[in-house]
């Protein structure tokens, strides 16, 4: 008569090769590259927050595990006589909806974001659902864009975007990057170091979970 008892020998190679597959599973994705575009928040003429977005971009695209691309407001047309997704940009979309995390670089306008780039923002939706957001304040007085960060933190959560807990607020920006955009301070090196380290492990974790944890 067969015994009742489970076999221990079995069951402790059934758990074994589920918690292979599990950590296998987590590998694949945690080894995939990541797409972490760099938007540039402002297309005023002059504009030194390209200079940071430049550096900033340079920054991720010396890791191996991350692909990037500049995105900058100025190259994307938008109708100035609607809103919303009714005048979604496909190129735009097409490159939020394959992005695992955005950078924003955004320049403090009488404390508030430029309206170009909130209005860009808002020709997508779901598109950002789940992806994380790193921010990038900028700024020629003293506070390095914490103001302008502080007023966008609302929008990224509406947007359904997971924002991290480090920023680089690049405050008096003329003095940080010469008229070529050369960086002459070499902190920024490592504030964008221990930024990007956040927003990559942010990145990897949300991807896991949209690719691995269904939604009720
Ligand atoms: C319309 C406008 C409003 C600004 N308001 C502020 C401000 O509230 N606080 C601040 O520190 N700098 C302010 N600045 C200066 C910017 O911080 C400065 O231009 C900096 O270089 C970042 O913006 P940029 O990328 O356009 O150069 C303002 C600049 C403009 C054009």
């Amino acid at each position: 008569m067969p015994s009742s008892k489970p076999n221990t020998l079995d069951t402790t190679a059934r758990e074994q090769k589920q918690q292979k597959e599990l950590f296998m599973n987590a590998a694949e994705h945690i080894n995939k590259k990541l797409f972490i575009p760099t938007m540039l928040g402002t297309a005023r003429q002059g504009r030194m927050s390209e200079h940071v977005a430049r550096f900033v971009l340079g920054e991720i695209a010396k890791r191996d595990e991350v692909e990037t691309e500049l995105i900058d407001i100025r190259d994307i047309p938008l109708s100035m006589t609607d809103a919303g997704e009714a005048i979604k940009n496909s190129s735009f979309s097409a490159t939020i909806a394959r992005a695992d995390a955005l950078v924003i670089v955004v320049p403090e306008y009488n404390h508030g974001y430029p309206g170009l780039l909130k209005h860009l923002l808002d020709t997508n939706l779901k598109e950002y659902i789940h992806k994380a957001v790193g921010l990038c304040g900028v700024s020629n007085g003293g506070f390095g864009g914490a103001r302008v960060i502080e007023n966008l933190l609302p929008v990224m959560r509406e947007l359904g975007l997971v924002t991290i807990f480090s920023d680089v607020n690049f405050s008096r920006v003329l003095n940080v990057f010469d008229a070529s955009g050369k960086l002459l301070d070499d902190v920024y090196v490592k504030h964008t170091d221990k930024f990007l380290k956040e927003l990559i492990w942010m990145a990897k974790v949300l991807k896991y979970g949209r690719d691995k944890i269904p939604q009720e």
